[in-house]
């Protein structure tokens, strides 16, 4: 609810700001040009936010950040490996030097910067970065999205699961490959957040539903060699996820079980269940099916862990900019919806759970994460 105070406050500004001088006179006031100063970067920032992306994508496409990874490099040396032509490396480096990803040293060289090393160190984000170049097509006629919501689009195609028509399915096959590729290379932006969130030493046996090609399954019974895992997903993804487990030698601690968490009983007698990134793709007529069937299947004092992306809770929290992402990424994949905390929260007691606890973990842009009773 908005307080009365702010109501005022918000009237105020409105009258001030809709002024055709106020621009003007706050620029030139001592205490206020500093403020104005920010604001207008920081509107700059989301006028040219496209660009940015366009720069990194440029920076990963041409391994800028994995080539400066072991060491800085001579300006001539970097530009051979990338294939560009002097003016066109020139561009290309001072734009990324004005992002904050690169610096320049003496004598020609040049260095990561402390996001490059980030980037450079996180192939699970060059992942993503690479992929946005199918997003951005959607992207490029944003109203478009906006307006005919719902229709094919380049990354509902990417993402062959997730249309309406392919529901818990598959169009082609050889998507299944890209996605979970991708999705397996990302996980550590949600694992690492788990594990440092929560000890699993207490379970025993684990059904990771929509577990993909069994990424998260091998990270926990690598972790956990007591866990008995079974990695529950879509027939389709079966033959990758059985490939993972054996070429890891965990064939007797993890297990895959093929089916559609819609329409198929789930298997019981597991004292935790986890649903990794898998909610979000979701409408919540679905969403509530699925942990109605869940909470039915699962023991007394067995558990349910949620981590996905979440958007901020208004209410608790400063927004975070990462929602508007998450909005448009969804708004683009044609089905499901980003959900905050506590909109997973309601999701949950509807379908009968009783007991819900937040998480902490580091870093909460990367992922929200509840656990259920
Ligand atoms: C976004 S991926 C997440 C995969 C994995 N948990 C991770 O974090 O890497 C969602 C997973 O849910 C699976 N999935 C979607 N709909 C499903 C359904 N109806 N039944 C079973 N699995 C489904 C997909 O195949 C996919 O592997």
């Amino acid at each position: 609810m908005v307080s009365i105070l702010s109501r005022i406050k918000n009237r105020v500004r409105r009258s001030i700001l809709l002024h055709p001088h106020a621009q003007k006179y706050f620029q030139s006031q001592f205490f206020t040009r500093f403020i104005v100063k920010k604001q207008s970067e920081q509107l700059f920032d989301l006028v040219a936010g496209f660009v940015y992306s366009q720069i990194l994508y440029s920076c990963v496409t041409l391994k800028i950040f994995e080539n400066l990874k072991s060491k800085p490099l001579k300006s001539s040396e970097l530009e051979k490996k990338c294939g560009l032509n002097t003016e066109s490396f020139d561009c290309l480096i001072s734009a990324a030097v004005s992002l904050g990803l690169l610096q320049r040293l003496d004598e020609g060289m040049i260095e990561l910067r402390t996001k490059g090393f980030v980037i450079a160190m996180n192939p699970g984000l060059c992942e993503l970065i690479l992929h946005h170049k199918i997003f951005y097509r959607d992207m490029q006629n944003p109203v478009g999205l906006l307006a005919d919501h719902g229709k094919e689009t380049e990354l509902s195609k990417y993402w062959p699961y997730a249309t309406k028509k392919n529901e818990g399915s598959f169009g082609k096959m050889e998507s299944i490959g890209q996605y979970s590729d991708l999705m397996s290379i990302s996980q550590p932006l949600v694992t690492d957040q788990i594990f440092s969130a929560h000890s699993f030493s207490k379970y025993k046996k684990v059904l990771d539903l929509g577990g993909g090609q069994a990424t998260f399954s091998i990270k926990l019974a690598t972790a956990y060699r007591h866990l008995n895992i079974t990695c529950f997903d879509l027939t389709a993804v079966s033959e990758l996820a059985k490939k993972n487990i054996k070429a890891k030698g965990l064939g007797n601690q993890i297990s895959f079980q093929g089916g559609n968490f819609f329409n198929d009983a789930l298997p019981s007698g597991y004292d935790l269940i986890t649903l990794i990134r898998v909610l979000y793709d979701h409408p919540d007529e679905k969403v509530s099916l699925l942990l109605s069937s869940i909470k039915k299947c699962m023991p007394p004092g067995g558990a349910l862990l949620i981590a996905e992306p979440m958007i901020t809770d208004p209410q608790s929290e400063p927004i975070r900019k990462s929602d508007a992402y998450f909005y448009f990424y969804l708004l683009a994949m044609g089905k499901g919806k980003p959900r905050s905390l506590a909109g997973i929260t309601k999701l949950l007691y509807r379908a009968g759970f009783s007991k819900i606890w937040k998480l902490s973990c580091p870093l909460p842009s990367q992922a929200g994460i509840l656990l259920a009773k």
